[in-house]
């Protein structure tokens, strides 16, 4: 695929077949993702792998939609506002780009927000001043989601002189 056609026919999965992912697979997706941009090289994103008991903990609405992998994507803390925002940046730009790798060997993911509810980031023992960018479940689409249209980009550009 082209770039741009991985980047425009990526969707957010929700309905996953049981197939498993290859461990060197995921971490391949996930290496690639390094390559972010990201200030001063701080490389700032972690890493949780899910296994089953804190998965079910989590009491996902439909369990990831049977998602063979659910992993989180962190942001690491840091001294002010301003750089912590910055390495929230670099983490998002990580994790679409381990979406956008995975995508391209047919693999969905499912983002979903729910690990940055307190007691799931007790469930997750995701360290103090962390920030999680989200929970992912990864896996060969059972179903893929019609794309929902965007708004003109002409409406969000403004020229300065
Ligand atoms: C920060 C962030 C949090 C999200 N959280 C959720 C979520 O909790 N549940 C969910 O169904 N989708 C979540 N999504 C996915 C969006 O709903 C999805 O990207 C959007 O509907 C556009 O669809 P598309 O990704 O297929 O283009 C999240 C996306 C982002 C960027």
């Amino acid at each position: 695929m082209k770039m741009i056609d991985v980047i425009i026919s990526r969707r957010n999965t929700k309905q996953f077949k049981p197939t498993p992912i290859p461990e060197e697979k995921l971490i391949s997706w996930l290496d690639t993702a390094s390559y972010a941009p990201n200030h001063r090289m701080n490389e700032p994103w972690e890493l949780l792998i899910i296994g089953p008991d804190t998965r079910a903990k989590l009491k996902h609405k439909t369990d990831f939609g049977g998602a063979p992998i659910v992993l989180v994507i962190l942001s690491k803390p840091a001294p002010t506002s301003f750089e912590r925002d910055e390495n929230v940046m670099a983490a998002s730009c990580f994790a679409q780009n381990f979406l956008l790798a995975a995508h391209e060997e047919g693999i969905g993911g499912y983002w979903s927000s729910l690990g940055a509810l307190p007691h799931n980031r007790d469930i997750l023992g995701v360290p103090k001043n962390h920030d999680v960018i989200g929970v992912f479940g990864m896996g060969y689409p059972d179903e893929v989601p019609t794309a929902r249209a965007r708004t003109s980009i002409m409406s969000k550009i403004t020229y300065l002189s």
